[in-house]
């Protein structure tokens, strides 16, 4: 067979519709093929470099051998709803209907894209923490919508708990808000916000009749008792309004699977069924199988992974102090944000960006420069975002590398 003869003509370059062209590519695709040009210590990137529970894979193998491969039910398979409202109702006390209230998605992601189109309306606005993750502006944006922003900042001088100024948020609602997304335990900061905080929210949430949308895919992962967990839907009046979003990576180092789901009341899930149906329809079966048997048996698996969580993250804030950065030392997730004012002062960087591309290429370990995930960028210049979601041997390595910063 010949070729098709090929015809001149203008050539056709990123073709990226107008919605999505002010985002580029994500920072975290940026810095790994920066980290792997330089073969820098990935401590950018927030996945784990060790393997998940063997029970969880093997129970995904023999739902595949069992011939579990076609299109599961769009709203999941019974058997993870069911697990899902099961643990929804062991951590909260909430009960949620498996059939009408829980919705399984490809991760939180897909999760989040379908909240967001599904419920959100061109023209709305909606209220975002900065920093924030950096899916949450590219699904408003491709929803037709807008966001509006509220800092959280670390103590005015030193090291400490990232917080909220009420007024500030009261200030940000207005007649086209919709709803406030609150994602806690907080990628970057590691904050984990507190009942107190929380009550101010669904407080504003009541008055004006908004809807909250909350990420918790780091829910199992915290570190000091004074400050658990808490689920904004757990507030008086507030499972009424919100939807809440989680998944499985986080929890069991398995974030290749994109098992996400997301719990609200019927009317709620209405919507995001409404996107989900259109965006993916249904999540790979055997995965999903191999979730469930992860929330219904993986307790033990979750308590050894945050106890070692715990560690990680005590050595490399104590390191990363000893070095000369600021840190803030987080009480939930698996990242520090650590202040490199001191550092790149003496090294004579202007911000987190260059001070992360030096630290990839001359130091060989790279970190993620949180300026990108704020929309007044000056508020992260001086930080820098680590993951400490590895072996500790990896940690190790980082640390021994970035003594060069002392020397
Ligand atoms: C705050 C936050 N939300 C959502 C996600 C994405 O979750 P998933 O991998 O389940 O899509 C991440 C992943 O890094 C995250 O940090």
């Amino acid at each position: 067979m010949q070729a098709a003869p090929s015809i001149p003509g203008p050539a056709i370059e990123a073709v990226i519709a107008d919605r999505l062209r002010p985002f580029g590519t994500t920072i975290f695709a940026e810095m790994t093929k920066l980290a792997v040009k330089h073969n820098a210590v990935n401590l950018a990137q927030g996945f784990p470099d060790f393997d998940g529970p063997d029970f969880i894979k093997e129970a995904a193998h023999a739902a595949m051998r069992a011939g579990q491969n076609q299109y599961a039910r769009t709203t999941g398979l019974p058997v993870l709803s069911s697990a899902i409202a099961e643990q929804w109702r062991a951590r909260t006390g909430l009960s949620a209907d498996p059939d009408a209230e829980v919705t399984v998605t490809s991760g939180c992601t897909e999760a989040l894209a379908a909240t967001f189109l599904g419920i959100i309306n061109p023209g709305d606005e909606v209220i975002l923490f900065e920093p924030f993750y950096d899916s949450y502006r590219a699904c408003i944006a491709m929803a037709g919508a807008t966001p509006k922003f509220v800092a959280l900042r670390p103590p005015p001088t030193g090291t400490g708990e990232f917080t909220f100024d009420q007024e500030e948020l009261a200030r940000a609602v207005g007649p086209r808000t919709r709803a406030i997304l609150v994602n806690t335990p907080h990628n970057p900061t590691g904050k984990v916000y507190t009942r107190a905080e929380l009550q101010v929210v669904a407080d504003l949430c009541l008055r004006h009749n908004l809807i909250a949308i909350t990420d918790e895919v780091y829910e199992h992962l915290v570190y000091e008792p004074a400050l658990p967990h808490v689920s904004l839907a757990t507030l008086a009046g507030m499972a009424e309004r919100t939807i809440t979003l989680s998944s499985l990576g986080k929890t069991f180092s398995l974030t290749g699977w994109k098992i996400g789901w997301a719990i609200a009341r019927p009317g709620l899930t209405a919507g995001v069924r409404a996107a989900h149906q259109f965006l993916t329809f249904a999540t790979a079966t055997p995965l999903q199988a191999g979730a469930a048997e992860a929330l219904k048996h993986g307790s033990a698996a979750i308590a050894e992974l945050a106890a070692m969580f715990r560690g990680n993250r005590d050595y490399l804030c104590s390191a990363l102090r000893e070095l000369g950065f600021a840190v803030h030392i987080p009480a939930g997730t698996y990242f520090i944000m650590a202040d490199h004012s001191a550092i790149s002062r003496r090294l004579g960087m202007r911000d987190d960006r260059e001070f992360c591309v030096h630290l990839t290429e001359k130091v060989g370990v790279a970190a993620i420069p949180p300026s990108v995930f704020y929309d007044r960028a000056e508020l992260g210049r001086s930080l820098a975002r680590f993951a400490f979601c590895k072996k500790r041997a990896t940690l190790e390595a980082a640390v021994q590398r970035l003594r060069k910063l002392s020397a």
